[in-house]
């Protein structure tokens, strides 16, 4: 188990940490919370560093704030977690370098489950060595490509893709970049609050196609610490990138990340295509509606028939309502396939969306924010299966 060093006022919470950590917890009081990271590490004495800080940000949640941004960038060998508000906490945390946030009033379980994701991520992370010269993570293998695809608009593609690009950011910092693929009408950096200084169209146009060490410092770096290639701004300059380029672009990045995350235009243009060639993990996705279900149903049999619908592949519903006459069942009978995920409407993702914070960050515990969080699940399992080397493809 990791050494866990927490700071705290609250002798119950310091129990419930002590037993969900198997006692390797040391306790430290929170008030005040000194400024310098020194000052509190001072405390340990003879110890080594922690694995884990949890902080405890229900007194002075500015102070925690700025303890953990010191903490994430002076002492990096170790994972910061918050004990606080996911909901008003999350986002500026995330800013900070904070692994997570838990809510103050957690059982020992969940606490120990929670702690022992941060422990294992922070394993991934030190594990894996690092370019020199790009200072990206030296891939063992190629990284997994997953696409967003449906075939008509509006159907959520973009809201999906970023919120679980985010997600897989945040689980492994450093490791995931987003694509809008949606080259002439996308909106990857409106969802995400960014203003690129470089688009897909400097991308592929120059010698970053092919060249990591140009690619990085085209790169837009969210706060979470994802990696975004924006959209160009102009549409008509982005009807000269080709299948080939989306192509070459993706076998560069997919040797420099763990996972290419794709957001794709509507339907199956060539662009999308050439990503479809270099998908690992197809995400097809519908409204939760007759034409919806009809439109996947064509769009699943046209992959089939071109061989490209891999059993690693999530089919998603969204704006799922029960009230609407219309079950899963009735779509899976259409698509002639198994409905992975259903996603309720939720009126915070149109507000996150004007806001340009994911709904992950501004609102963890939305119902939407939970569904992402099972397609999260899904992928860390994979992951972990292939590491094993016994991974099983989804049914
Ligand atoms: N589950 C949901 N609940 C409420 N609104 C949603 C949901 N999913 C998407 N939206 C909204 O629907 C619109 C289209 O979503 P978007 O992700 O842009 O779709 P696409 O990229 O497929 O065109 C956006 O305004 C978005 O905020
Ligand atoms: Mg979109």
């Amino acid at each position: 188990m990791s050494n866990v060093l927490l700071a705290t006022d609250s002798t119950a919470l310091h129990q419930r940490v002590h037993e969900a950590s198997g006692g390797t917890c040391i306790a430290v009081p929170a008030h005040p919370l000194p400024a310098d990271p020194a000052h509190l590490l001072a405390q340990l004495q003879e110890q080594s560093l922690p694995d884990i800080l949890v902080l405890d940000a229900t007194r002075s949640p500015e102070d925690a704030l700025a303890l953990a941004a010191r903490f994430d960038r002076e002492v990096p060998g170790t994972a910061i977690v918050l004990i606080g508000d996911a909901d008003t906490l999350s986002l500026d945390a995330m800013r900070a370098g904070v692994r997570d946030v838990i809510d103050a009033g957690t059982g020992v379980e969940e606490l120990r489950v929670a702690l022992g994701r941060v422990a294992q991520s922070l394993a991934v992370h030190r594990a894996q060595p690092v370019d020199p010269v790009t200072a990206m993570p030296i891939l063992q293998a190629p990284g997994r490509v997953l696409s967003v695809l449906s075939p008509k608009g509006g159907a959520g593609k973009t809201t999906l893709a970023t919120n679980l690009a985010v997600g897989l950011a945040t689980a492994t910092p450093g490791s995931v970049v987003l694509v809008d693929l949606d080259v002439q009408f996308g909106d990857v950096a409106t969802a995400l609050g960014i203003s690129p200084e470089y688009t897909l169209d400097d991308v592929v146009h120059g010698a970053s196609l092919h060249d990591p060490i140009a690619l990085k410092t085209h790169l837009t770096l969210h706060p979470s610490g994802l990696s975004v290639i924006c959209a160009p701004e102009s549409p008509a300059s982005a009807d000269a990138i080709s299948g080939d380029q989306v192509s070459a672009l993706l076998s560069t990045l997919s040797t420099q990340f763990r996972y290419v995350v794709v957001d794709t235009a509507a339907g199956l243009g060539a662009r999308t295509l050439a990503v479809l060639d270099h998908t690992t993990d197809p995400l097809l996705l519908s409204t939760f509606d007759v034409a919806g279900a009809r439109g996947l149903a064509k769009e699943m049999a046209t992959l089939r028939e071109l061989g490209m619908l891999t059993n690693a592949r999530q089919v998603v519903l969204n704006f799922a309502d029960p009230k609407s006459g219309l079950s899963t069942q009735d779509v899976e009978a259409t698509i002639r396939s198994k409905v992975d995920l259903t996603i309720p409407h939720s009126r915070a993702v149109s507000a996150s969306l004007n806001m340009g914070v994911p709904l992950l960050q501004h609102k963890p515990r939305d119902p939407v924010s939970k569904q992402v969080g099972k397609l999260l699940a899904y992928y860390a399992d994979a992951a972990a299966k292939r590491g094993n080397g016994r991974h099983r493809a989804a049914a």
